[in-house]
């Protein structure tokens, strides 16, 4: 029974051998498919004599068994080993950081954030939005506003001017938001209601000053704008502005060729262990100046002073953020930091609106 023998042990070899389900399938049909070895070994049975039969019979579905089992056991082998490739390909480091997902990367600085509260809070009074250029005229950024040539108050602004073009014009980097209240009464009848939000120059740095800054300018001109209505809008956004039920607000006289009369407005507030609270308190912090809106300026813009009154306000955006939202320095603001942005930033989904909260 040599041939028995030897074919157990090649029959067994090539199913040691295969190496995946495919190799060790070929291996299978080989000795036990239809034409296999062992099938071949077993149809001979029938044509022994029953002696024969007996004795070759035993051994050869022996040997059928055994490479079943082997079959079995390989098949088994190659799983575990399919199983383990897999856990080793799919491993998760669960060691590695997190990577954020897409919406909740990305943060809004706060200057946006506060340039959309603030439109909110105006838009839901009747207030439109209006724009200028950061490049401004002489004329538009001072004469019209009643700041004649030569007249002192120019020198206050630290003007940044651009070089005297062909015409021998001197443009100039806007000083105030002012000038847009210059082009939108040139632009459109009253009534006018308006506040500006933008960017705004002055040669001028340290922690609470920076040469780029932002201001938000507010005008209304009819027939019947008053102080009081003055009053009333700057309380009623200051109110929803620092989100507090009451704010205390002083109204004090102050100068600016475009207003008269002209008034600087503190609010109320505490300040304690480097916090500050509005609407309570001992302290009073500057946040704008504001007036009603002089008649040279009217006439500057084709509005007749007899006929039409109005109002403006002048505010700094970068001051109430870093009020609002406890900013120590200024200048963090321009320093493109991811660390600070991740820090003092919002996230871009919570728009600011005045039923859903402003600051989210
Ligand atoms: N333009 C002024 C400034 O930058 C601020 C200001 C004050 C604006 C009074 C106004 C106003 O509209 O009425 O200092």
């Amino acid at each position: 029974m040599t041939d028995l023998s030897t074919l157990r042990d090649e029959t067994l070899a090539a199913i040691a051998a295969a190496n995946d389900e495919a190799a060790l399938e070929a291996a299978r049909v080989a000795a036990l498919g239809k034409k296999g070895t062992i099938s071949a070994l077993l149809a001979t049975l029938g044509k022994m004599t029953p002696d024969e039969r007996r004795s070759a019979g035993a051994a050869i579905n022996a040997l059928k068994d055994e490479a079943t089992g082997a079959l079995a056991a390989r098949r088994a082998a190659l799983k575990a080993l399919a199983l383990d490739a897999r856990l080793k390909r799919e491993a998760l480091d669960m060691s590695l950081p997190l990577r954020r997902a897409a919406i909740d990367a990305g943060r809004i600085h706060p200057i946006s954030q506060v340039f959309d509260e603030i439109v909110a809070i105006f838009a839901d009074m009747g207030f439109s939005i209006a724009e200028g250029p950061d490049i401004e005229s002489d004329d538009y950024n001072f004469t019209k506003l009643n700041f004649p040539p030569g007249h002192p108050a120019r020198e206050m602004h630290d003007t940044f001017f651009f070089a005297p073009d062909a015409s021998g014009e001197r443009k100039l980097l806007r000083t105030h938001t002012s000038p847009v209240q210059v082009r939108t009464m040139l632009a459109q009848k009253p009534p006018i209601r308006i506040v500006c939000p933008g960017r705004t120059y002055r040669c001028d740095a340290d922690q609470t000053h920076t040469p780029m800054f932002h201001q938000v300018e507010g005008l209304v001109i009819d027939k019947s704008a008053t102080l009081a209505h003055l009053k009333w809008v700057l309380e009623e956004f200051c109110k929803a502005f620092f989100e507090v039920p009451k704010v205390g607000m002083r109204f004090r006289p102050s100068f600016f060729p475009f207003t008269s009369p002209s008034m600087e407005v503190d609010i109320q507030c505490r300040r304690s262990g480097g916090e500050i609270r509005f609407g309570e308190g001992e302290d009073w912090l500057e946040i704008l100046g504001c007036g009603m809106v002089h008649a040279n300026v009217l006439k500057n813009c084709g509005l007749d002073p007899d006929v039409y009154q109005g109002y403006a306000w002048g505010m700094g955006i970068d001051r109430i953020a870093m009020l609002k939202y406890g900013l120590p320095d200024l200048r963090d603001f321009f320093d493109a930091d991811l660390r600070w942005i991740d820090h003092y930033g919002f996230k871009p989904l919570d728009a600011p609106t005045l039923a859903g909260g402003l600051s989210g």
